[in-house]
């Protein structure tokens, strides 16, 4: 039984605390957050108890590991106590928006032998899993292109977009870790171009809410993200891999193959958010099973700090509009 104390009871701390509650092998034991009532209420909804201050949980003999779902700015300081204090991190992502900061946290890291994860969930989907695993088999030859298209069902609330570091490095990251993942190769270059059109408030704010991205691998390999923060269908993702000998392709989950036929027209059901259910769930079993066995858990938090590079490279070619390399 791995014991967690959960940092963060806002949006991704109360899917966080679901799944650690149900989950067989985990504990939920403690829910951390400055904002008192939030920790006191999401504890209380899994029988945990509550804390406002950081300190009960270094301390804790009772706790195994920590999983850190509070606001970017405050991860790096909570993986060095958690480093110091020798207990394993799943830290959602990004690790902070400052590179420096991060680089010396994934440093500390490495001379220690504390798990640490980050949460780029997408890794868990067993599309993606299984797609990564038939292009180590050679099924599609060399990979030469990727098409990821990926359209969030509504665009977030203004105080997230305020905060979020900017679309590329809120959203789009997520595909700067999964496809070096998936492809077995990180991008040399990045040209990234990006609109706002589905809210003006997002521009107002000097945001991008759709974006086009290219990364050039190393082998010459081209990879297109296609990311958005609107569908009116419900929320899309899916992904093509070209190869040489073929191509493989993952579909957005549907609520059922039944489509209905009537004098309408043929009307299918809305796209639901299943990836985010089975993501986050997903992640956090890899976590707990990497535990178990005393293997490294994944992402690592130098593939997260990879992903930020990805991102900063992305930023700096939406900036100047052109491609830029990827220094890393
Ligand atoms: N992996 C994903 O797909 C995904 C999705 C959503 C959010 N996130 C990440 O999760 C983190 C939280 O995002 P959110 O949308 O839940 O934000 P949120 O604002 O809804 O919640 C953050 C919570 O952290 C609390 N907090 C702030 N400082 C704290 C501290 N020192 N100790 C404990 N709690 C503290 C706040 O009071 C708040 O309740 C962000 O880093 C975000 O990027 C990841």
């Amino acid at each position: 039984m791995i014991r967690f104390a959960l940092f963060g009871a806002g949006r991704a701390g109360r899917i966080h605390a679901r799944n650690i509650a149900r989950h067989p092998r985990a504990e939920l034991v403690c829910v951390c957050d400055v904002d008192r009532p939030a920790a006191e209420r999401v504890a209380g909804e899994h029988g945990a108890r509550a804390a406002s201050d950081p300190a009960a949980v270094w301390r804790a003999e009772s706790i195994d590991a920590v999983l850190i779902a509070s606001s970017t700015d405050t991860h790096v300081e909570l993986l060095r106590k958690a480093l110091g204090a020798g207990k394993a991190a799943y830290c959602e992502k990004p690790i902070d928006f400052d590179l420096p900061r991060v680089r010396a946290v994934v440093a500390e890291a490495a001379a220690t032998d504390v798990p640490v994860a980050v949460g780029f969930r997408r890794r868990a989907l067993p599309e993606y899993r299984e797609i990564r695993r038939r292009i180590r088999e050679g099924e599609v030859g060399a990979v030469e292109v990727v098409h990821l298209v990926s359209r969030d069902y509504r665009p977030p609330s203004p105080e997230y977009v305020a905060v979020s570091g900017g679309f590329l490095r809120d959203k789009t990251i997520h595909y700067f870790d999964l496809i070096p993942w998936v492809v077995g190769e990180r991008p040399a270059e990045v040209y990234a171009t990006g609109s706002c059109l589905v809210e003006p408030w997002i521009g107002e704010a000097g945001d991008i809410d759709t974006t086009m991205v290219v990364l050039r691998m190393p082998s010459g390999a081209l990879c297109h993200i296609d990311n958005g923060r609107r569908a009116v269908y419900g929320f899309d993702e899916r992904v093509e891999v070209f190869g040489a000998r073929g191509m493989l392709r993952s579909e957005p989950p549907s609520v059922s193959n039944v489509a209905r036929f009537g004098e309408a027209g043929i009307r299918h059901e809305r796209y639901p958010d299943l990836y985010g259910e089975e993501s986050f769930a997903g992640l956090l079993d890899a976590f707990i099973l990497a535990l178990e066995r005393g293997e490294p858990p994944a992402p690592s938090l130098a593939e997260g700090l990879q992903a930020q590079l990805i991102a900063e490279a992305a930023v700096e070619s939406l900036r100047r509009n052109r491609p830029v390399a990827v220094e890393y």
